[in-house]
């Protein structure tokens, strides 16, 4: 099988580029990415010399190069996105230019080549939970409350469009709060860990009392690899850790992991519009894949953790630059 993996060299993308050609050393896996602030060639550099890997720079919103790509391949699996929250409240145009012209325009190539096309989005399209709401299924009502969570309702509606008008062979999946390995230090797992590797505090929005659902990347990566394998076109999928959590208990583990004490936590300003809880019952994937996620959240921070000790020129890397400019402008520090 060909597969084009857009968003390749992003966290998730990367870590389904090494899961796949580990896992299927047959396949071809081209990448298109465009290499943007959240793009790292570096997240691929175990695999640049595989034979059956390629990578090409470029814009999922580049008609022509889209076009080429698709039309060489039997299946998309689509990653590419801006994916930040906080910074989608900042600049909400980016969000909708590549979340949903972008995934329009990989539509259009895989309708015109009759291709398969594996969405990847996100829980945070439902909305936002109480604590005693049942968790999100595959029939929960769309309620997406960010720019970021609007942007990708969009472009789950657009692909379910293109199933229900075109017949094209379309599956997606919804899943909860990923981590582990290549995760850009923006988002609240990295950043925490990073920061107290570096002996700074970490800021903890509002009172720390949101939940989310955690899952390792790489069951997540395995959860996909049963939709392609197992799924029926134009159904859609949740994926989930089963680890819901508060962010203050999350901070805490963290902190603990890095043998630091709580003086490390500082409150600052709440995410304007910060969704309360997402969850996720995966019944469906365990039922019809026999998928189910087998890291524990323990065991998948501490080995999370490891990583980015190892990695730390990495993590000065992706810190440095653009990077410096966007905190400026969200803390003005
Ligand atoms: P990421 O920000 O780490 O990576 C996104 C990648 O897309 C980057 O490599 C970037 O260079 C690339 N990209 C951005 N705009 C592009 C464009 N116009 N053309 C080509 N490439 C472009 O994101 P991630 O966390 O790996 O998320 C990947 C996908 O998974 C996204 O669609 C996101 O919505 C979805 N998702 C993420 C999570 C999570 O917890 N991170 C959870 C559920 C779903
Ligand atoms: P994040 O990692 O940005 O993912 P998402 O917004 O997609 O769920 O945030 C996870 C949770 O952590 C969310 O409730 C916001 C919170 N958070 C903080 O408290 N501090 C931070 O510095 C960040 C980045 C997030």
């Amino acid at each position: 099988m060909k597969l084009l993996v857009t968003g390749g060299a992003g966290f998730i993308g990367s870590n389904f580029v090494r899961y796949w050609l580990k896992n299927y050393p047959m396949d071809v896996v081209v990448t298109v990415d465009a290499l943007t602030y959240a793009g790292n060639l570096e997240n691929l550099s175990d695999v640049s010399d595989n034979p059956q890997y390629k990578f090409v720079r470029g814009d999922i919103c580049d008609r022509e190069l889209i076009f080429s790509l698709v039309k060489d391949v039997d299946v998309v699996v689509h990653f590419a996105a801006e994916s930040h929250v906080d910074r989608s409240i900042l600049d909400p145009g980016a969000f909708v230019r590549t979340n949903v012209m972008g995934t329009q325009m990989l539509l259009d190539a895989v309708k015109e080549y009759g291709k398969r096309f594996h969405h990847i989005s996100t829980d945070e399209v439902f909305g936002a939970l109480s604590p005693t709401d049942p968790s999100f299924t595959e029939t929960t009502k769309y309620d997406p409350r960010s720019p970021y969570s609007a942007s990708k309702a969009a472009s789950d509606h657009l692909v379910r469009a293109y199933f229900h008008t075109y017949r094209t062979a379309v599956t997606i999946s919804n899943c909860s709060n990923n981590y582990g390995p290549y995760h850009f230090p923006e988002k609240i797992i990295p950043l925490f860990i990073t920061n107290l590797l570096e002996g700074k505090k970490v800021p903890v929005y509002g009172d720390g009392q949101q939940v989310r659902d955690w899952i390792h990347v790489e069951d997540h990566c395995r959860g996909i690899d049963f939709i392609l394998h197992k799924g029926r076109i134009g159904e859609t999928y949740c994926l989930g850790g089963d680890n819901e959590i508060t962010n203050l208990d999350l901070t805490k583990k963290l902190i603990s992991l890095l043998g630091k004490d709580e003086s490390f936590i500082e409150y600052v300003a709440d995410r304007p519009g910060h969704d309360r809880r997402y969850a996720i019952d995966f019944t469906k994937a365990r039922q019809d894949l026999e998928w189910e996620p087998l890291i524990t959240l323990d065991e998948g921070l501490e080995k999370t953790v490891q990583w980015y000790i190892e990695h730390q020129e990495w993590v000065n890397r992706c810190k440095s630059g653009e990077y410096k400019e966007f905190y400026a402008q969200q803390y003005g520090r």
